[in-house]
């Protein structure tokens, strides 16, 4: 069956999370993506390791789909297979800190001159301009930065940051647009172009509902915030309210433990059937509920009389019972409750992997569902995997070539065997 991208070649220089995220989605989507790593490796596969010696569940989250090569970009050979690479490849994905391409003779300039239609996306902190242009960065420093941090958690609390990876994961989504977005450009233009997409940017753009919270406070206190916000001159922490039209909370269950709470919105449209489940007649009609400006004054009085009504059920029972009366709502669901629910395993968000080195393994499954071309998840590469196909399948290159070059030291970090200098033959 065709991929999407299965016509889309990528040199995926990145690493960590950010960039990784990125370029297995476009693995996923069909695109050949080549990882371009250090003869030791992306610094993931030994960090946070629970088997000995075998690649972190950190990299293979990250890296299927993916063929790896290793290659010493600081060794004169090894930037020559990089150069050859570069003009195979449709797109170039980095998210080394500021400066690092450069430091190692290729600008983006350099890079448009060996192959004009070749897309470079890059990840960097905050940009590649500004006063914060120099700055390494990492997800919670995005989030810190981005406005999410000051944002979530309780104001009578420290600033939180979130489980979801808003800063590298949600970065590396804005960078698959950005790289979509410029392959289709070039199918009228024929020119690469560079993307870039800044954290702290992407960290800002899924925050854009608290900037609009923060234009509203100029006008006056938020009334849907479960806390007073007159006078504030910032979009404070609202802890589980809404944050949107409806009123929302997140409601204790029994039987009390760390995740036994239902999410739920108590949309305009179903207070009546609510209001009559849970407190019968009497609350339905109780002026102090019956329009929504009213709830939004005494909402604290209205999520104590859900939680009461609450208390007699699990979360999994108040879902059903809400839900038959057309209340959103969802329980507050555990990684373990995530890995063995059947409706996710059913929309494969789940899938189990082999891998040579660890055995079996779970990984997340890919969100974007195509109806032509749906993913096949297939485990991530081991270190160097792939560097005598790649160098063979898309260089061209005879054994002998490869052999050479690495006596000279293209592909590890030990001293070159052999010192001279002998370009590769321009790869056709
Ligand atoms: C994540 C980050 C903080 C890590 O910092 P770091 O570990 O110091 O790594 P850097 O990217 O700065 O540097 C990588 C080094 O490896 C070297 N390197 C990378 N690939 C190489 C290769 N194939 N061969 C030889 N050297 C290589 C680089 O030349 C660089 O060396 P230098 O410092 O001598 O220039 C930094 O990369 C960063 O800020 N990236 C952008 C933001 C980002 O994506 N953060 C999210 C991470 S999830």
């Amino acid at each position: 069956m065709t991929k999407a991208l299965a016509d889309v070649r990528i040199l995926d220089m990145t690493h960590v999370q950010a960039g990784p995220t990125a370029s297995q989605l476009m693995a996923w989507l069909g695109a050949d993506v080549i990882k371009f790593e250090p003869p030791t490796g992306d610094v993931t596969r030994g960090q946070l390791r629970d088997v000995p010696n075998a690649d972190s569940l950190y990299f293979t989250m990250l890296n299927c789909n993916k063929r790896s090569i290793t290659v010493n970009m600081k060794n004169p050979m090894g930037k020559e297979v990089f150069i050859a690479l570069l003009k195979k490849c449709d797109v170039v994905m980095e998210n080394f800190g500021p400066g690092v391409l450069d430091r190692l003779g290729f600008p983006w300039s350099r890079i448009h001159d060996i192959n004009p239609a070749i897309v470079l996306a890059s990840i960097k902190g905050f940009g590649s301009s500004g006063a914060y242009a120099d700055f390494k960065a990492y997800e919670n420093v995005a989030q810190a930065m981005g406005g999410s941090m000051s944002t979530t958690g309780f104001m009578d609390g420290p600033p939180l940051v979130t489980g979801s990876q808003i800063g590298d994961s949600g970065t590396g989504l804005h960078l698959v647009i950005g790289i979509l977005a410029a392959l289709h450009q070039r199918k009228q233009t024929g020119q690469g172009q560079m993307v870039e997409v800044a954290m702290m940017d992407s960290v800002m753009n899924l925050c854009r509902v608290k900037f609009r919270d923060h234009q509203r406070l100029g006008h006056g206190s938020l009334a849907e915030y479960s806390m007073s916000t007159q006078g504030m001159p910032f979009t404070p922490r609202s802890g589980n309210d809404s944050g949107g039209g409806q009123l929302g909370n997140a409601v204790r269950c029994k039987p009390g433990g760390p995740n036994d709470y239902l999410y739920v919105v108590v949309q305009e449209a179903v207070w009546d059937g609510l209001a009559r489940r849970i407190g019968g007649e009497a609350l339905a009609t109780d002026p102090r509920f019956a329009k929504i400006s009213e709830r939004r004054k005494n909402q604290q009085t209205m999520w104590e009389l859900l939680t009461d009504f609450a208390s007699h059920h699990t979360k999994w029972d108040l879902m059903k019972i809400l839900n038959e009366i057309d209340v959103p709502c969802g329980p507050i669901m555990s990684t373990e409750d995530l890995v063995n629910d059947e409706h996710v395993r059913g929309r494969e968000m789940v899938v189990e992997l082999d891998h040579p080195q660890r055995g079996q393994w779970l990984n997340v499954g890919m969100p974007i569902k195509l109806s032509d071309s749906p993913a096949q998840i297939e485990r991530s590469p081991l270190l160097g995997e792939h560097t005598e196909e790649i160098l063979r399948e898309v260089l061209g290159l005879p054994e002998a070539e490869i052999a050479t070059m690495r006596e000279a030291g293209a592909f590890s970090k030990d001293p070159p065997k052999i010192q001279e200098y002998r370009p590769l033959r321009e790869a056709g």
